[in-house]
């Protein structure tokens, strides 16, 4: 048996990272703070899938969290901080609080997340993934302090991978571009000519089109997984070529 714990598993991308784990056999800790859409698919898995309603980005929380995986399941195999939010907004137009909110999700969150789960998965040689962004590699425009939080996540990645290699504990970063996603959805209504909006994000990738979240979460899967026995320290873009420009 092999279990993996999952946050912001409501949404997008971690809904569909909650989802290929779970079809892959895998048990399933899938934490959202709004987890009431996550029953559906609790009630499809039965047993192999616990959701936790929580907001994780609290120290206390993760660890909650983590000993609610261990007291369901007594084991953890991987852990992908997947929670996360975004703002597009100029520096100077950003508040205290919104600062102080990305940097307790996008950040501080991943932080405690790493705390909770080290020694659960240094039991298991497990594997913690990161849900970074392409944004945490090059800089996007309009997004200065959501690109920051970016940059430390991957950075995080990169340096637990080193502290944990010795465990056997790998570490990577995933890097998506842009998925097609409610938080998408949130940034495109914003803008004057939606439709447009879309468009213009798909031709932004070199593929031509959003990623599913589905494609992310296939390669979050992939770096929980045997396949990705000596991958550690990685940030992996899944982005349709954008950082290779
Ligand atoms: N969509 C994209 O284009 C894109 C691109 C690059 C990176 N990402 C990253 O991927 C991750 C998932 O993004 P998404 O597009 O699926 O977002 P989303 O907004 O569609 O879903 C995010 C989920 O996380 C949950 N969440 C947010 N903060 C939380 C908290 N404090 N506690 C518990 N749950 C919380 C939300 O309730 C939601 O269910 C994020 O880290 C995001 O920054 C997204």
């Amino acid at each position: 048996m092999k279990v993996a714990l999952v946050t912001g598993a409501a949404k997008g991308i971690g809904r569909a990272i909650t989802q290929a784990f779970a079809d892959d056999g895998w048990k399933v800790v899938a934490v959202d703070r709004e987890a009431g859409t996550l029953e559906e698919l609790a009630q499809r898995h039965g047993d192999s899938l616990v959701v936790i309603a929580d907001d994780i980005s609290g120290r206390a929380a993760n660890q909650r969290v983590v000993a609610s995986a261990l007291e369901h399941f007594g084991r953890l195999d991987a852990a992908v901080g997947n929670a996360g939010i975004n703002l597009e907004k100029s520096i100077d137009e950003t508040t205290e609080e919104e600062i102080d909110g990305l940097i307790a999700v996008n950040i501080k969150a991943l932080i405690y997340l790493a705390q909770a789960v080290h020694g659960p998965l240094a039991e298991t040689a497990g594997s913690f993934t990161v849900v970074a962004s392409k944004t945490g590699l090059v800089a996007q425009l309009g997004t200065p302090v959501y690109n920051a939080t970016k940059g430390a996540a991957v950075q995080l990645a990169r340096g637990l991978a080193l502290d944990w290699a010795r465990e056997n504990v790998r570490v990577n970063a995933l890097c998506p571009g842009i998925v097609d996603t409610p938080m998408l959805d949130r940034f495109i209504d914003s803008a004057p000519d939606p439709k447009q909006a879309r468009r213009e994000f798909a031709q932004q990738q070199p593929l031509g089109r959003l990623a599913s979240p589905e494609e992310c979460a296939s390669v979050a899967l992939f770096l929980s997984s045997p396949a990705a026995s000596f991958v550690t320290g990685v940030a992996l873009p899944v982005d349709g070529g954008f950082t290779a420009q």
